[in-house]
């Protein structure tokens, strides 16, 4: 899972099984585990990192800002919305700047009886 540091610091802890790659300009932020890495180096460089280490998938977890980094050098492959019945606040955006990315769906399917998962594929 690659996310910013504001999406970590909301998450507030690693998810158990997978490996938590955290964008920061500060990475001296400290990590007592090996499944956590707080990283200064751009979109490119972590995916070479993390398929030198055997990885062949990575969730680009968010946010907008992080979403962007990845987005404008074409570095997604897929986007997975989901569609939750809540409605508050004015909204976030998925991306923090302008994105023009042609989508085809794959796959959708419900999570529960108000939940919706879809699945796209970048069209590169
Ligand atoms: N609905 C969803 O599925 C979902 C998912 C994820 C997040 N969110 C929401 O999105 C919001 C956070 O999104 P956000 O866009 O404000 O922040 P973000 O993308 O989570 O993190 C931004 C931070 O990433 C670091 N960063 C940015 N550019 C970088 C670069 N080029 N190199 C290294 N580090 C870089 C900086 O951290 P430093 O300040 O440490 O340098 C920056 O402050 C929260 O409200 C969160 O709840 C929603």
């Amino acid at each position: 899972m690659i996310m910013g540091s504001t999406t970590f610091d909301i998450i507030g802890r690693v998810l158990p099984g997978r490996k938590t790659v955290v964008m920061t300009r500060n990475p001296a932020r400290c990590s007592d585990s090996a499944d956590l890495v707080f990283t200064a180096d751009p979109p490119e460089a972590i995916l070479a990192d993390l398929s030198d280490q055997g990885y062949t998938q990575a969730v680009v977890v968010g946010g907008a800002k992080i979403n962007q980094l990845f987005a404008q050098k074409g570095l997604l492959d897929e986007l997975i919305l989901t569609v939750s019945p809540y409605a508050f606040g004015s909204g976030l955006s998925i991306f923090s700047d302008s994105v023009d990315l042609k989508l085809t769906l794959k796959r959708f399917w419900t999570l529960d009886d108000n939940t919706l998962c879809l699945r796209y594929g970048v069209v590169h």
